[in-house]
């Protein structure tokens, strides 16, 4: 049994979304490891994904070059990634908004206002399996091996969500 995640709010769908500070490091590259773990699981059509950062300095901007280069080494396509920034309408169209440090949950759940039932942010190292409940690191100030530690986590942490939210497609 998987740590679970909130209920979608309609049965058949779940909409995940992702979210960090500047939407060019961190949540973009779990971004796209969760899409392809997805694609791969057959859940594509049944779960959405999508990444926001809580600043709107690079907003419409891809990637940033050392977070696409290391996802491109490990086998996966980041060109597609445009920076978008967090507003209200994410709580509307997200059953799971999953933060990367305690900052960015902290600046979701103020924007957020009144506190939802169930809770439906949370941070996305929460289903971590080897050490759950710590941040990812922001890479952005760092070196390059700041960014293969920032994929590692997302890695084995997006596998404990692809299994929790094919648990909780399967309850419905
Ligand atoms: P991210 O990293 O939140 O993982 O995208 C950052 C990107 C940009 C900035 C900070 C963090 N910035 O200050 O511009």
């Amino acid at each position: 049994m998987s740590a679970p995640v909130p209920p979608a709010r309609a049965p058949g769908s779940y909409a995940v979304a992702l979210v960090c500070l500047g939407n060019i490091c961190r949540s973009p590259m779990a971004d796209v490891v969760l899409q392809e773990r997805l694609a791969r699981a057959g859940l594509e059509d049944r779960v959405s994904v999508a990444s926001c950062g809580t600043g709107d300095w690079h907003v419409g901007h891809p990637m940033d070059p050392r977070a696409a280069a290391t996802l491109q080494a490990a086998g996966y396509d980041p060109t597609r990634h445009r920076a978008q920034t967090l507003d209200a309408t994410w709580f509307e169209r997200f059953d799971l908004l999953l933060a990367m440090d305690s900052a960015n949950l902290a600046d979701v759940r103020e924007l957020r206002g009144s506190t939802p039932e169930p809770e439906r942010a949370m941070l996305f190292r929460s289903l971590d399996p080897v050490d759950p409940g710590g941040e990812v690191p922001d890479p952005y100030y760092g070196g390059d091996a700041g960014f293969e530690e920032v994929l590692a986590m997302v890695e084995r942490t997006t596998d404990a969500l692809v299994r929790a939210l094919t648990d909780e497609l399967d309850r419905q």
